[in-house]
């Protein structure tokens, strides 16, 4: 396996059981989100449908379960599939797992009506962005849908400086969800759009500079035990991982060579909804 493949997919093996904990909005489905994946699913599926879901997202299973489609979950990672199957809430009977690779399985051409995925393409290496399209493509029946939630970073950085965002998170409270949003911040003021890499090693780097011997030592009590949270997890136990970043408009671009965008949707409840919109997208 390539060394790319090493740092975009096959991290999140050594996370599995730490995801449920660790990944909270907006890497994980938002109530809205999953309500919308449903409402999408119910309008373009019935029990004839047969629907392919790129990874083993559990909000989309358990939707998928309820409206009873035929679904193929496809993930490389057997940690992730019996993970994910451990936190979830309702088990589809019409439901089969797949464990081999987005880009290179056994999956035939022309055979599902929808492809489903939540922030799949992040999740392959830039030359490989690409050939997970032509395949989302390829296995599609003519007229199909592609439905999935984009996780990109903005033109426009929100912070200009690490003393800045440090300013912001010294009032939140400490938890995994104000851990993940401080990760996902310094992953943004750190993106370089010439190699469009979403690395830890980059905010660990950072935040090395801060870092004392005895670990953080900052007035404010909250923000030294969100900087620890973020050291243990995101820059210790997930550093290895690697996501691809686009912008919305370069990220649009990729899915119109293949797709026409039928609807976008950010949702309510997600603070970071204008980077992570969703999309259904009809082949063209
Ligand atoms: C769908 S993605 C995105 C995370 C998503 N937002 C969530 O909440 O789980 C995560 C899943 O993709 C899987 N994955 C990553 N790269 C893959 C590849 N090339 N082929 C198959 N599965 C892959 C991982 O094993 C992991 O289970």
């Amino acid at each position: 396996m390539s060394e790319k493949f090493e740092k975009t997919a096959a991290p999140w093996k050594d996370i599995a059981d730490m995801w449920n904990t660790y990944f909270t909005q907006p890497s994980r489905v938002s109530k809205d989100e999953s309500n919308k994946y449903k409402e999408w699913l119910s309008n373009c599926t019935d029990s004839s449908k047969e629907i392919l879901l790129l990874g083993v997202t559990p909000e989309i299973r358990e939707s998928l379960a309820e409206l009873k489609c035929n679904v193929t979950c496809i993930d490389i990672n057997k940690e992730m599939i019996s993970a994910m199957d451990s936190v979830l809430k309702i088990k589809n009977p019409n439901e089969k797992i797949l464990n081999e690779n987005w880009i290179n399985n056994s999956l035939s051409d022309n055979s599902f009506d929808v492809v489903i995925g939540d922030a799949v393409l992040p999740n392959v290496s830039w030359e490989d962005r690409e050939k997970l399209l032509f395949e989302v493509k390829r296995v599609l029946k003519p007229n199909g849908l592609f439905i999935t939630r984009i996780f990109c970073v903005p033109r426009e950085k929100p912070f200009k400086n690490v003393d800045e965002l440090l300013k912001k998170f010294s009032t939140r409270e400490p938890n995994y969800q104000s851990a993940l949003e401080f990760v996902l911040e310094l992953q943004i003021l750190a993106y370089d759009p010439k190699d469009h890499l979403g690395t830890f090693s980059k905010p660990k780097k950072m935040l090395e500079e801060i870092r004392g011997e005895n670990g953080f030592d900052f007035d404010s009590d909250n923000l030294n035990k969100i900087l620890e949270m973020v050291w243990d997890f995101w820059c210790v136990k997930f550093v290895e991982k690697v996501y691809t970043y686009a912008y919305r408009d370069e990220e649009e671009t990729e899915y119109e060579n293949y797709f026409e965008i039928d609807e976008i949707y950010e949702a309510i409840d997600n603070d970071y909804s204008s980077i992570t919109p969703m999309y259904i997208l009809r082949m063209k």
